[in-house]
């Protein structure tokens, strides 16, 4: 029978379908869905790419990617091959008018015409208007096709204008799913949880009790494979502008009105909007960009960025920023973003810290209280509080917590972000995609801080791989007072 979350019917047609994303994250979801029950029996994946393969031999890529990225509870070989069972591969330039088109018709065709069809696009982003005007040239987008576009949208304004200008020619806003894949984290959704379905939490959500809050997305990974993208885009144009202005958002924005995809995304862009600009010339004190150089991590020694890379570069590894949200509920708060790669170790958190009590009780200081929102890994939640030190004879404070988890209560893993959003785009589900102008407006404020920093107008730190970064960013923060929450035990 079929399960009551199963979709329709799909054939999902991925562009980019030998890269690196497909193998690692675009197959298992797709495998994890079908093993839950919500992949229907008549659905399809057809990749396409450049290098000539057999469907034969895009199958044993497959599954090899399957067995190598797929959890081992996960792995189950005779669902395996009836998942491949629905895997075609076609060899196609999807940037060239006149390629095997007619191969991708012939496997389209065997389908209803009212068939869902998402078309992914897994691609550079400068070969999205290309595709789609081939895909609408050659017949293939009908009334039930959508398309779905992998960050990054540009590497600045103008050119995320012209990637949304250009698809836009051929599929309507409504057709177009922007994949951010933190929105997809069930527990990026659990900020909107805590928030708003906890009053006590939703009582103090504001200026009038919050100090600071920090947005920390650290990696232990370098660059590995991915250097000639990565030297290009940097930390802040790779996690800021994307991944961590989107849980900035979720974290400030006003309660939306309801669930639709329009109250979500209206109230998230007014956060966009409401960013303090940080002009260029104040780009020195409110950000810290740094360089990994070698160190160390769990005992093994690893290369510093220049040295992965094997050239020079201007690009950051590690990005750091201040903002203010100027809205009567944020005023004066500072929000705190950074993201690193080569890190100590891979987390990525929301720390609320709540102002001090101003007085003392009985003589003791009270420490300030804190909420530390685990995105992943360890996924949960901690709340600070100060509890009486029951080893003191006088009265003193010590730290007390209160902690719980946002694992499912069953036991079984949380879904991976990609599961959860390639299924909605079937369902024709936004709420967790990104709006054009929610894109536009994020560059727009992260841009005049690119700017300065490719003219050289702050200075590159750098820090020893394995450590939490650059001795700079510990100043930053503390020149409002703050300090970064590093002890991820605490
Ligand atoms: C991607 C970035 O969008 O997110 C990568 O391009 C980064 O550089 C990755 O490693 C991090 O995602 P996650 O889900 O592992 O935090």
């Amino acid at each position: 029978m079929a399960n009551s979350q199963q979709t329709a019917p799909f054939d999902y047609v991925i562009f980019g379908a030998t890269g690196d994303l497909t193998m690692r994250k675009l197959l298992p979801a797709l495998y994890n869905q079908l093993r839950v029950g919500h992949v229907p029996e008549e659905a399809r994946i057809i990749g396409t790419a450049r290098s000539s393969l057999s469907r034969e031999e895009y199958i044993n890529r497959a599954r090899e990617a399957l067995e190598r990225f797929l959890p081992a509870q996960h792995q189950d070989n005779a669902l395996i091959e009836r998942f491949l069972k629905k895997v075609h591969y076609v060899t196609l330039d999807g940037t060239k008018t006149d390629h095997n088109w007619d191969e991708l018709k012939a496997v389209l065709a065997q389908s209803p015409e009212d068939r869902i069809r998402v078309y992914y696009f897994s691609t550079a982003p400068q070969l999205f208007e290309a595709i789609s005007e081939n895909l609408n040239k050659h017949g293939f987008i009908t009334a039930h096709s959508r398309v779905v576009l992998e960050k990054p949208i540009g590497t600045d304004s103008a050119s995320a204008r012209a990637i949304n200008e250009g698809v836009s020619r051929f599929f309507s806003e409504g057709q177009i799913f922007r994949i951010d894949h933190y929105l997809g984290k069930e527990t990026v959704q659990d900020i909107i949880a805590l928030r708003f379905a906890n009053p006590m939490i939703n009582a103090v959500w504001s200026n009038e009790y919050i100090q600071s809050i920090q947005i920390t997305a650290a990696e232990t990974v370098g660059v590995e494979g991915r250097a000639a993208y990565y030297d290009t885009s940097g930390a802040l144009r790779d996690m800021i502008q994307n991944h961590l202005l989107q849980v900035l958002s979720l974290c400030a924005m006003e309660a939306p009105a309801d669930l639709s995809a329009d109250s979500v995304r209206d109230a998230k862009v007014n956060v966009l909007k409401a960013l303090r600009p940080i002009p260029e010339e104040k780009v020195a004190s409110e950000t810290v960009r740094a360089q990994y150089v070698k160190g160390a991590l769990n005992g093994v020694d690893v290369p510093g960025y220049l040295e992965e890379l094997g050239d020079t570069s201007n690009t950051e590894t590690y990005a750091a920023m201040r903002a203010y949200i100027d809205t009567p509920r944020w005023k004066d708060v500072p929000f705190y973003i950074r993201t690193a790669k080569r890190s100590t170790q891979k987390v990525s958190e929301v720390v609320v810290t709540f102002k001090k009590s101003a007085t003392a009780l009985f003589g003791a200081t009270p420490a300030a209280n804190r909420l530390v929102i685990r995105l992943q890994p360890d996924e949960g939640f901690g709340l600070a509080l100060n509890i009486k030190n029951p080893s003191s004879a006088n009265f003193s404070l010590q730290n007390g917590s209160l902690s719980g988890k946002f694992a499912p209560a069953d036991g079984s893993l949380i879904p991976d972000s990609y599961e959860r959003l390639m299924l909605d785009a079937v369902r024709d589900y936004p709420v967790l995609f990104i709006r054009r102008d929610e894109v536009e407006a994020a560059w727009a404020w992260v841009e005049p801080t690119l700017n300065a920093w490719a003219a050289n107008k702050a200075p590159m730190a750098t820090y020893a791989a394995g450590s939490h970064g650059p001795d700079a960013a510990r100043q930053f923060i503390a020149s409002t007072g703050d300090e970064w929450h590093e002890d991820m035990a605490d």
